[in-house]
């Protein structure tokens, strides 16, 4: 039987999107539930596309944010989701990972004295200087629910002694993934891109530590113009291709032949593109994961990780962004453990989700 509550989810980026579609899917007709769209990110490759790709509905409420400092995107945020609040009578708020959205919703959802869940509570790169990692550690605070998808998060929440109750739900990456590889089969990006499988690496970067800091994105650049063996595919992050124009570098990294800068591309393209390159390399949190689970060795730009476990098993490198170092990673083999994959769990976290939610609002 249908249950008469309303509950919302918050949501405004790429990362968001992906984990709200099987939590959305999986209460459908179970609950009322609406989306409040921050409008974080905003263009079609970086928003709408996900919403076609995953069936989302469009959202009830679009905040329509945009781009701004960190601390005026996330103080507009919850001025408007308060006046939602303040119309609309919810009985549970759900928030996603670590962005600014899911910051603003947080704090918003206890302004108003809401319950508030966390899917993908408890990880830890335990760098502070991550503007992500304080929104984790704010928002993980703030929850009465805590979804952690590994045991590693359920440890770093017990050892926070946070107040909220925390739940192990593995990782949604599992289940999106095992729904979106077969059609990924059907993609064209190899085609459209004129790539053979396992001829590139697909290369990644957005995060403000790197992309703010002159320093590397020069090394980064030298890696491009040193791997001339292998082609690169990257699709550029709106925040990089800015920083990078801004610069002067963008044309610097577009002349190097090997190097083919594309757009933001939907999940299925991305899918497609990652399983069948070489390697992966990456200064995202999600596609550590999704490199782990499809067993294509990952080197990270990075010098912590929120997924240390894929590193244990020797399937991701931590590099930073010491140019030498990447390049090494870029050319040697992995040694990695082959037996199953566990970590993220069996692919049924939504569900678990989902009924934890229903029993929360009964
Ligand atoms: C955010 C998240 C990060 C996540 C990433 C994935 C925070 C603190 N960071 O970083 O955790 O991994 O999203 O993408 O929330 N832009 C567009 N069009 C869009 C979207 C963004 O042009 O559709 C541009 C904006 O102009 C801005 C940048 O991209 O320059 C977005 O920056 P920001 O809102 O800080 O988020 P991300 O860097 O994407």
């Amino acid at each position: 039987m249908k249950n008469d509550k309303n509950i919302v989810s918050i949501v405004g980026t790429r990362p968001n999107f992906i984990k709200l579609a099987p939590v959305y899917h999986n209460l459908a007709g179970k609950i009322n539930h609406k989306i409040i769209h921050t409008g974080q990110h905003y263009d079609f490759e970086m928003s709408d596309i996900f919403f076609k790709e995953f069936k989302l509905p469009v959202p009830e409420f679009n905040l329509s944010i945009g781009s701004a400092p960190p601390s005026h995107q996330i103080g507009e945020m919850m001025k408007r989701i308060e006046d939602i609040f303040n119309e609309h009578e919810f009985e549970l708020v759900i928030v996603y990972g670590d962005t600014n959205s899911t910051l603003a919703g947080a704090l918003a959802a206890s302004k108003a004295n809401l319950k508030l869940a966390h899917v993908e509570a408890g990880i830890r790169s335990f760098d502070r200087s991550m503007p992500e990692e304080i929104n984790r550690i704010l928002t993980d605070n703030l929850s009465d629910y805590l979804f952690a998808p590994t045991d590693m998060a359920v440890e770093n929440i017990k050892n926070a002694d946070l107040p909220g109750q925390v739940y192990q739900t593995g990782d949604l990456s599992v289940e999106t993934l095992q729904e979106y590889l077969p059609m990924s089969e059907d993609s064209r990006i190899l085609t459209r891109l004129n790539i053979d499988h396992d001829s590139y690496i697909l290369f990644t970067m957005h995060r403000a530590e790197n992309t703010l800091h002159s320093e590397s994105l020069l090394s980064i650049i030298k890696v491009m113009e040193r791997i001339t063996e292998t082609m690169i595919v990257f699709p550029i992050h709106p925040r990089t291709k800015g920083v990078l124009e801004l610069n002067n570098l963008y044309k610097r990294i577009s002349s190097c032949k090997n190097v083919k800068i594309i757009e933001p591309i939907g999940y299925v393209d991305f899918v497609q593109l990652a399983r069948n390159s070489t390697k992966i390399v990456t200064d995202s949190s999600g596609i550590q994961k999704e490199s782990y689970l499809l067993s294509i060795p990952c080197v990270t730009l990075r010098n912590n990780t929120e997924w240390v476990e894929t590193v244990h098993e020797g399937w991701n490198k931590l590099v930073g962004t010491d140019s030498e170092k990447i390049i090494k990673a870029i050319l040697e083999w992995f040694p990695h453990n082959d037996k199953q994959k566990q970590i993220f769990g069996n692919g049924n976290t939504s569900k678990v989700i989902s009924d934890k939610i229903l029993e929360a609002v009964e």
